[in-house]
């Protein structure tokens, strides 16, 4: 095991933007003498005040204790030079997002510092192997790459390019972990980790949305209501701002060369082209400007109760189902499991999306009463759930199975009939590049998990979210989503069908 940089030891990190100042703040609270370099002029200095006002905030919350603050504050230096940091055993780089710009910054750099000082990028979209490439000794590159804000985000991912040391990357990880973050080790591939395996959360939202399936502000919250997420993808998406995210969508497309699975979003490009980034320019797909009212989600209006409720079987859904009619006091029996069949109520079937629509399943079931229901991260907790209806379904038949599910606690947002409706095809569609990241050795199964977790709050990692539904439906979903769309994006990630016909669960 590589141990952690010892404290005695000087850190650098170059850039004193937001990036790099968090990252200066987390090396000095780590016990390091942290120098501080920006190319311009008063920056670093001026970000070496702000820190220390974040360090005395802690202390005034009691993080810390007021000396600690001071102590950690005067570990901080400001810098003008590149010479001064010839005394750096670790430099880290967190400048302007650009190969040729960073590959002259480390080439000067080796010039300076010595032959045994390890060099990190903060880069979260250029190919690690690429920047070593202009270096005399590229072993010594890694990428380690902190989330924004890096004072309060845990994950960092550790990352290794073609010629970096194994050794270089285990004592990276080491001393992460002793700054008190989470490290996973990632291989240089376009997007890492997270922002590969994340780009199913906006796409496949988008995707809903640009065929009508509902609008921005309910499919939010389904997404934040029954998947757990801590924030829907439209807002997400407002918050990060739509030039970053769609930057990052394009990149990690052309540098997979045009894989359909990365594809961008018209919808997108257009926010783009209009200027409306998100919260940052007041319009996005909500409209942010002073005193805009939120738009509700849309939400069907009460049913009545229907009395023939029937339960079917053990599923996650049937049982949390029980649970919720039995904690109303509702009337209703339970039955063996029959097919899919999670209840019944007057005369609609409901079952848990498998990936086909709601019409498509009625008719090769010969159920036309068919109501679909959304994946819920826990059916038990889930406050809304979205439905759709087949286009054979009656409308009472429908009003029984909403009724039925407003009876158990639910808000009911009806989609249109979206195969996969949208938690469902999202989940399903992170386990498949979560499976793929990991089939193609970018990382371990843990860390997947780990780096969606803690990298952009999944509340639950893709891959135990796939065991938790089970592979087989996973495997299910993405083969109908494949046949309705007969798109190469939906294809199913060979790890996921090793598993399958191994009957292994994710290790
Ligand atoms: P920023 O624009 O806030 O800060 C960059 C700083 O680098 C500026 O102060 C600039 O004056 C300085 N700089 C530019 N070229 C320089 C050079 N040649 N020598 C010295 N200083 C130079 O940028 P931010 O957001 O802090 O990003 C920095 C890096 O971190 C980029 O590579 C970015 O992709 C990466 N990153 C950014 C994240 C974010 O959410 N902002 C998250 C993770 C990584």
């Amino acid at each position: 095991m590589s141990q952690a940089l010892s404290t005695q030891n000087v850190v650098a990190v170059i850039g004193a933007g937001a990036m790099g100042a968090g990252i200066a703040q987390v090396a000095a609270a780590a016990g390091h003498t942290v120098k501080l370099l920006d190319n311009r002029p008063g920056a670093a200095a001026q970000a070496i005040t702000g820190i220390r006002a974040q360090f005395e905030k802690m202390a005034a919350k009691g993080k810390l204790t007021a000396e600690a603050a001071l102590a950690a504050g005067a570990r901080l230096q400001a810098v003008e030079q590149l010479a001064d940091l010839a005394d750096a055993s670790l430099v880290v780089e967190a400048i302007l997002e650009n190969l040729q710009v960073k590959q002259t910054l480390f080439k000067d750099l080796e010039a300076v510092v010595s032959a045994g000082c390890m060099l990190a990028s903060n880069t979260s979209s250029i190919s690690i192997t690429a920047i070593g490439a202009a270096l005399q000794l590229p072993q010594r590159l890694a990428g380690l790459h902190f989330f924004n804000p890096a004072p309060l985000m845990a994950l960092v991912e550790v990352v290794s390019g073609l010629a970096t040391d194994p050794d270089v990357a285990n004592t990276l990880f080491a001393t992460a972990a002793a700054w008190g973050k989470t490290p996973v080790h990632a291989k240089s591939t376009p997007g890492f980790i997270v922002n590969r395996v994340a780009r199913p959360y906006y796409a496949e939202a988008l995707r809903v949305l640009q065929e009508g399936g509902a609008d921005c502000a309910t499919l939010d919250a389904c997404c934040r209501e029954a998947g757990g997420f801590r924030m829907g993808p439209f807002e997400l998406m407002d918050m990060i701002g739509h030039d970053v995210n769609f930057a990052v969508t394009n990149s990690v497309w052309r540098a997979f060369f045009n894989d359909p699975r990365f594809l961008p979003s018209l919808i997108q490009q257009d926010l783009v082209d209009a200027g409306y980034l998100g919260k940052k320019t007041g319009r996005g797909f909500y409209d942010h400007s002073a005193g805009a009212v939120k738009p509700l989600s849309a939400t069907v209006p009460a049913q009545v109760q229907p009395h023939d409720i029937v339960v079917y079987g053990t599923s996650n859904a049937a049982q949390a189902l029980v649970a919720r009619l039995k904690a109303r006091n509702l009337s209703f029996t339970q039955a063996q499991a029959s097919g899919d069949t999670v209840a019944t109520a007057g005369s609609a079937t409901l079952r848990v999306t498998d990936g086909r629509s709601a019409t498509r399943c009625a008719f090769e079931t010969k159920t036309p009463n068919t109501v679909l229901m959304d994946l819920a991260l826990d059916y038990g907790a889930a406050t809304r759930l979205a439905i759709s209806v087949a286009a054979q379904c009656d409308r009472a038949a429908a009003s029984s199975a909403i009724g039925l599910l407003q009876a158990a606690g639910f808000a009911v947002s009806q989609l249109q009939d979206i195969p996969g409706l949208i938690v469902m095809r999202t989940v399903a569609m992170l386990a498949n590049e979560a499976s793929d990241a990991v089939n193609q050795g970018v990382c371990d199964a843990a860390a997947v998990d780990t780096a969606m977790c803690l990298g952009v709050n999944y509340p639950l990692g893709p891959l135990a979210w796939a065991r938790a539904i089970g592979i087989g439906t996973v495997s299910t979903v993405l083969t109908h989503l494949a046949q309705t769309y007969v798109e190469d994006r939906y294809r199913t990630s060979p790890l996921i069908q090793h598993q399958l016909f191994s009957a292994k669960v994710f290790s």
